[in-house]
């Protein structure tokens, strides 16, 4: 029986535990590159033990970025970046991961914390703003997002497609050794999948097979050039928990399709089509578990997800009852660089020190002393037992 601590193969890479980083936009680039803010935030978290590690959602073009200060690989010159951090990742002994994406109808905007709320957009005439696009004249919501949405012909889609295979071609000669495709959070490959948002009445809109026609071509275009001895991966917004939505019955039919196109992991995650959702249940404790573990028997395809897994007897529970392969964790790994290990404690692992670099753990092996000396409070697992997601 796996746990939290075993290592996973999927294709041809291993990863040292179960543990992912799951991607954060950190809206901290300049001119869609990496540097050294991004070197020492990532090369944190892979010291700190964590399996896979993705930066953030890295956009196939500039219109694709969330904001001006977002992260891209759409040119030559973002790659030198990518590599410092994805060599450093691989140094720390943990595997680099991109997600690919494009944000659609929800790019433009500003940073979150400077707007103080999500999706803030700047309009297409402001300096530092774009006109967005989407597969429909359907802006998202009206008071956030008000600008018009450029809704794409279908040459202006096999140009993403185009964008999406040379940004893959671009990931793979950086090091990265893992690729997800972000098809959720409102974003285009997730607005596509959406009624909410696509109202085509090409065949990229109207029947399920029509409205998941974008996803599988660009898996189509990226597999063609992503080296097929490492895995492919997609964020599917499997739900809008809207009833006019993308629904998850559906998206089991749509995760099928995407395995006959040579997927080799799904993802799971919410729509974010519409900010008019009706259930909050994702908010509860390992809520998108049960969901993947439908998901896994249903399609037979490897399952992630993430959202509130960070108790780690939630997170180790989710694999040894083997509902999911994969924990991803996107606020615990911001809150804590070493959730690994402190996970490891908290769970009894024989030697929680092992999950970091060989030369740290050979410190903390043979000169730790009392835990309390390095800073390491006590182990005290019924504290969090009402954060543990019950049986039923
Ligand atoms: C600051 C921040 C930025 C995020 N950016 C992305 C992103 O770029 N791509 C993505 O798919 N999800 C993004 N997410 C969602 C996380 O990847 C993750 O799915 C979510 O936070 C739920 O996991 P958690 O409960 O462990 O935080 C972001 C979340 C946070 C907190």
């Amino acid at each position: 029986m796996p746990n939290l601590f075993s290592p996973y193969t999927l294709k041809g890479v291993t990863l040292r535990n179960r543990i992912g980083m799951s991607p954060m936009t950190m809206y901290r680039s300049k001119d869609g590159k990496m540097d050294d803010f991004h070197m020492m935030y990532l090369g944190a978290r892979a010291a700190g033990g964590f399996g896979l590690i993705y930066p953030e959602q890295i956009a196939i073009s500039p219109e694709g970025r969330t904001t001006p200060h977002c992260a891209g690989l759409y040119e030559d010159a973002q790659m030198e970046g990518h590599a410092r951090v994805t060599g450093m990742i691989k140094n720390m002994g943990s595997v680099a991961a991109i997600q690919l994406g494009h944000t659609g109808r929800n790019g433009s905007e500003v940073k979150p914390w400077v707007a103080n709320m999500l999706g803030r957009q700047l309009s297409p005439e402001h300096p530092e703003g774009w006109q967005v696009v989407g597969p429909s004249n359907v802006p998202y919501g009206f008071d956030k997002r008000p600008y018009p949405v450029h809704e794409l012909s279908k040459d202006e889609i096999k140009a993403l497609y185009r964008k999406y295979a040379e940004t893959a071609r671009r990931a793979y000669e950086t090091g990265y050794e893992w690729l997800e495709m972000h098809f959720a959070h409102g974003y285009l490959g997730a607005s596509f999948y959406s009624p909410l948002a696509n109202k085509r009445t090409d065949e990229y809109g109207g029947s399920l097979e029509n409205r998941a026609r974008f996803l599988l071509e660009a898996i189509d275009a990226v597999r063609e050039v992503w080296p097929e001895h490492l895995p492919l991966t997609a964020r599917l917004g499997a739900d809008d928990f809207n009833p006019d939505g993308a629904k998850f019955e559906e998206s089991i039919e749509v995760v099928r399709w995407m395995k006959d196109h040579g997927l080799d992991m799904i993802d799971l995650s919410m729509g974010g089509n519409t900010d008019n959702m009706e259930a909050a249940w994702f908010g509860e404790p390992a809520s998108w578990v049960d969901r993947g573990a439908v998901m896994k028997q249903a399609v037979g395809l490897p399952v992630t997800v993430s959202w509130n897994l960070g108790v780690p007897q939630n997170a180790d529970r989710a694999i040894r009852e083997e509902k999911i392969d994969l924990v991803l964790l996107g606020r615990p790994a911001l809150a804590n660089p070493h959730w690994p290990v402190w996970a490891a404690r908290e769970l009894g692992h024989a030697d929680p020190f092992s999950l970091v670099p060989e030369d740290w753990s050979w410190w903390l092996s043979n000169f730790r002393g009392h835990d309390a000396s390095i800073g390491w409070p006590e182990v005290a697992p019924q504290k969090q037992a009402e954060l543990i997601a019950s049986d039923d």
